[in-house]
C-alpha cells in the first residue's frame, strides 16, 4: 500500500549525516567502551527531587486526562518565567503545554505554513528541522550563516530568501554552533520579519546555557511579540529529556489554535508530568545553574587544551552543550575525521556536514560526559588532529 508522500518524505538527504551516531552505539551495544560525545543529553539524570514530585502527582491520582493546553498552574509558571525574563507581558492565555520542545517546533511550523509554503531556516540547523517542516508540508529553505561570522546569520542574506516566505526559524543559544545571536543579529532578523511579514519561530530550548554574552529573546523586541513563536523546553535546562515537556509562547489567538491542535494530536501532556515540571519550575534558576554547570567546566577545559595547539580552529561556544571544532587544517572532512576519531580512538564525535552545509569541515563536540572522561577524550582528538595537520 502507498504511504502519504508527506511521511516518505518527511527525511531528505540530510538523513545521512546519523549515521555515524549509529555506528557508535552499535559499538557500545556491543560491549565497546566509546566516550559518546554525540547528542545533548546531560551525564546527569533528572533530579531526585523532580522525580519525587512525578511520583506524589501520580499516586496523587493526577493519572487521568489532563488539561490539553496544559494545567492552568503549569502555564501560568511558564508565563511568570517567560515574563520575569523577557520583560513582555505574557499569561497563561499565551502559553501552550506540548511534550517536549520538537512537538512545540512542528506545532508552530503547522500553526503558520500552509501546504507548499517556503519556511526559512539557518544552516548550520538542529537535525530535525528540514523534516519538520517537510512533515507539515511545507517546503524547507536554508539560509547560511557563515564561520568567519562567528555562525550569526546575516539579515541580507535573510532578506533575500524572504521574499514570499511565511516563516523564519532561529536557534539561539544555537546547537550545534554555541553561537548566541547579539542583539545587532536579532534586530536584523526581526527587521527582515517585519519587512517580509514573517512569522517568526524562536526555538530557545537552551536560554539557561549561556557562557558569554546574554540570551535577548526576539519576542521582546519592538512589534515582535505578534509574529513570534517562542519554542521552550525542560529537556536542557532540568535534565528532563525523557519526560517529553516543553511549550510554545505567542499571541493569545494563535494559541488557542494551537490549543485545538493538541486535541488532535497528542491529547495533552500527562498530568503527573506536569506538576513535576511545575515542581522543578518552582525551585528558580539555583537548579537550573546546577544543571548547567558542568557545560561550563567542560567548556573551560576544552578552551584550554585549544589554547595550546594551532591545528584546530574553534570560536569559544557563547551558549549551549556544544563545541564546534573547524578541523579543515587536518585535510579531512568531518565526516572523514569523526570516523578515524570513532575508528582509532573510540571517541564519538558529530561530523559537522550533519548540521548542514555550512559546517563543512568542521566536527561538533558535546560536551556531555564527565570531566576527567572529557579531559582525555577531547585531548586525544586534539592530538589526532595535530597529527593529520602535521
Ligand atoms: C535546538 C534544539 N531544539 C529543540 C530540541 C528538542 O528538544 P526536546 O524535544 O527534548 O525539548 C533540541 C534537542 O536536542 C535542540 O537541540
Amino acid at each position: 500500500m502507498k504511504l502519504s508522500s508527506r511521511i516518505t518524505g518527511m527525511v531528505g538527504a540530510e538523513g545521512d549525516g546519523w549515521d555515524l551516531f549509529f555506528k557508535a552505539r552499535a559499538m557500545v551495544d556491543a560491549g565497546e567502551p566509546v566516550v559518546e560525545l554525540t547528542i545533548g543529553e546531560h551525564d546527569i539524570r533528572t533530579d531526585p527531587s523532580i522525580l519525587a514530585a512525578m511520583d506524589r502527582a501520580a499516586r496523587g491520582g493526577h493519572t487521568g486526562y489532563a488539561m490539553m493546553a496544559g494545567t492552568d498552574e503549569l502555564r501560568d509558571a511558564v508565563a511568570a518565567r517567560v515574563q520575569a525574563r523577557t520583560g513582555v507581558e505574557t499569561t497563561r492565555a499565551n502559553v501552550l503545554i506540548t511534550p517536549g520542545g520538537q512537538s512545540a517546533l512542528f506545532a508552530a511550523h503547522h500553526a503558520v505554513c500552509d501546504e507548499g509554503d517556503r519556511a526559512l531556516f539557518i544552516d548550520p540547523y538542529y537535525a530535525t528541522y528540514p523534516g519538520t517542516i517537510r512533515g507539515v508540508g511545507a517546503r524547507p529553505v536554508a539560509v547560511a550563516a557563515h564561520a568567519e561570522d562567528a555562525f550569526q546569520p546575516r539579515a541580507a542574506d535573510l532578506a533575500a530568501a524572504a521574499p514570499g516566505a511565511k516563516s523564519l526559524l532561529v536557534n539561539t543559544p544555537n546547537n550545534p554552533t554555541g553561537a548566541v545571536y547579539s542583539r545587532a543579529t536579532l534586530d536584523g532578523i526581526a527587521q527582515v520579519c517585519l519587512d517580509h511579514d514573517l512569522w517568526l519561530i524562536s526555538d530557545e530550548v537552551y536560554d539557561t546555557q549561556v557562557w558569554d554574552g546574554a540570551h535577548v529573546s526576539p519576542r521582546a523586541l519592538p512589534g515582535m511579540a505578534d509574529r513570534t513563536l517562542v519554542v521552550g523546553s525542560m529537556s536542557k535546562s532540568h535534565a528532563m529529556t525523557g519526560s517529553r515537556i516543553g511549550w510554545l509562547v505567542g499571541p493569545a489567538p494563535a494559541i488557542r489554535y494551537l490549543a485545538n491542535l493538541a486535541i488532535h494530536t497528542t491529547y495533552g501532556v500527562p498530568g503527573f508530568i506536569q506538576d513535576a515540571a511545575l515542581f522543578a519550575l518552582n525551585e528558580g534558576a539555583g537548579l537550573e545553574r546546577e544543571i548547567a554547570a558542568p557545560f561550563a567546566r567542560r567548556r573551560a577545559i576544552a578552551l584550554d587544551v585549544l589554547g595550546r595547539q594551532n591545528a584546530i580552529r574553534a570560536l569559544p561556544p557563547q551558549g549551549a552543550m556544544y563545541m564546534m571544532l573547524d578541523i579543515r587544517a587536518t585535510g579531512l572532512s568531518g565526516i572523514e575525521f569523526a570516523e578515524k576519531l570513532l575508528d582509532t580512538h573510540k571517541i564519538a564525535v558529530m561530523p559537522g556536514e550533519s548540521f548542514g552545509r555550512a559546517p563543512a569541515g568542521h566536527i561538533r563536540v558535546a560536551l556531555t560526559v564527565e570531566d576527567a572522561r572529557f579531559a582525555e577524550a577531547f585531548q586525544t582528538l586534539v592530538d589526532m588532529a595535530g597529527d593529520l595537520a602535521r
